[in-house]
């Protein structure tokens, strides 16, 4: 591992530019749904203000594609995280230039915090802009990353400002880091992952990787009916990707030939309309009509994975099994959440979960609690699992 991390640096007075990922969810009212990826980083906000730094607070929140978006703007988080960080010497900074944080940055009194507006508003953000980074980097002394969640991402805020500060690891990214090196390079066999979400597109990579480390591989969520597409079986009006389908075969081939259990639905819960409770069923997947869609994975299947579960040593999920924003779709991931936390508990698994959606589908239900070890990272940790080099942690190493 041999990280920078933030041990015996003096940060008196030091102005940190420090990347966190607050692109918390939200619920249908547009209140923040859970909050924990802004608790995450409390513990090195913590450790800065209590050195007497100056901590820049630098996040994004969803895409808005390099233009202001009121509906995007981190304002909607500001009350969560006085919640949950406690701090009072907050100034929030609008949504501004380089230039204009410089100036503001420079007057403040050690141990206080800047928080500034969502990231991605400027358009430099994402194209990694070199004038952008250096104008960046002119209000800070260092550059911290404490968002592993988003260091898949090569932009200023993540990759961009380590070309022009001196560069460590948040405590966040580095707990983050040390668990997930230390439970998958050393994996406790046999090995369960779970893969859910709605496309199979986003995921190829991730499971032709997995197939190949994994003893049981258990596929769920939408992306569970292009596989069951690839099969034979009709899905009705389910979302599926067509032009996956002949991916989803080859991904079933592969699993055969590695000798990787690979567990599809064997039974799903359909309706014809998600509002209407009498056209909600479950049925084999042999018999799914063509008037319904496909919104969870059946009891008979999520007890298969609950059975099976228990003959593992290490189980990782990534992704929701379900429509679990709404009851009773929220089953299988209730379910099967519950089973791994009871295993973890009796010390019978390790059990990995990672990914925003999956946390607060969890969350809801107060299981996260039980698990191992609990990632706020999706996209991050798929690549990271695929064996890719992130670039946002590149410079984060002792040479
Ligand atoms: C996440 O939610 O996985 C991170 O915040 C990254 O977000 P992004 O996929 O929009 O880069």
């Amino acid at each position: 591992m041999n990280l920078k991390t933030l041990d015996n640096l003096n940060l008196e007075g030091k102005k940190i530019l420090l990347r966190c990922d607050f692109n918390v969810p939200f619920d249908l009212e547009g209140k923040v749904s859970d909050s924990t990826k802004v608790e995450r980083h409390k513990v090195t906000i913590d450790e800065l203000i209590h050195k007497g730094a100056k901590v820049i607070i630098m996040s994004h929140l969803g895409r808005p594609k390099g233009k202001y978006k009121e509906s995007l703007s981190l304002g909607k988080v500001l009350n969560v995280f006085a919640e949950k960080i406690k701090i009072s010497q907050v100034t929030v900074m609008p949504f501004c230039k380089p230039d204009i944080l410089k100036k503001v940055v420079d007057d403040l009194n050690n141990g206080t915090i800047t928080f500034m507006e969502n990231m991605r508003f400027h358009p430099e953000e994402e194209q990694n802009d070199e004038d952008f980074a250096l104008q960046l980097a002119e209000c800070g002394d260092y550059y911290v990353n404490d968002a592993f969640s988003v260091s898949h991402r090569k932009h200023v805020s993540t990759y961009g400002l380590s070309k022009y500060l001196p560069t460590f690891a948040g405590r966040y990214l580095e707990l983050e880091m040390r668990m997930l090196d230390k439970i998958f390079n050393n994996l406790n066999k046999p090995v369960m992952a779970i893969v859910g979400g709605s496309k199979i597109s986003t995921k190829i990579i991730l499971l032709n990787n997995l197939l190949k480390k994994v003893d049981v591989l258990v596929v769920g969520g939408a992306m569970a009916n292009t596989f069951l597409s690839a099969k034979g079986f009709k899905t009705g009006k389910s979302l599926i990707e067509k032009d996956k389908v002949i991916i989803a075969k080859e991904i079933l081939e592969k699993a055969e030939k590695e000798n990787c259990k690979f567990i599809l639905p064997t039974d799903v819960v359909v309706a014809k309309d998600i509002d209407e409770p009498n056209s909600i069923g479950n049925v084999n997947v042999e018999s799914v009509d063509s008037d319904v869609s496909i919104f969870d994975l059946g009891q008979r299947t999520v007890e298969k994975i609950s059975n099976e579960m228990a003959t593992c040593k290490t189980v990782f999920w990534n992704g929701p099994l379900g429509l679990y924003e709404k009851e009773p779709f929220d089953s299988s991931t209730n379910v099967i959440g519950r089973t791994a936390a009871i295993l973890t508990k009796s010390n019978i698994i390790t059990s990995v979960v990672g990914g925003g959606d999956t946390v607060a589908a969890l969350n809801k239900v107060n299981l996260t609690g039980g698990f191992s070890f609990v990632s706020i990272a999706g996209g991050a940790l798929v690549e990271w699992l695929e064996g890719k080099i992130l670039p946002g942690l590149e410079f984060l190493h002792k040479s």
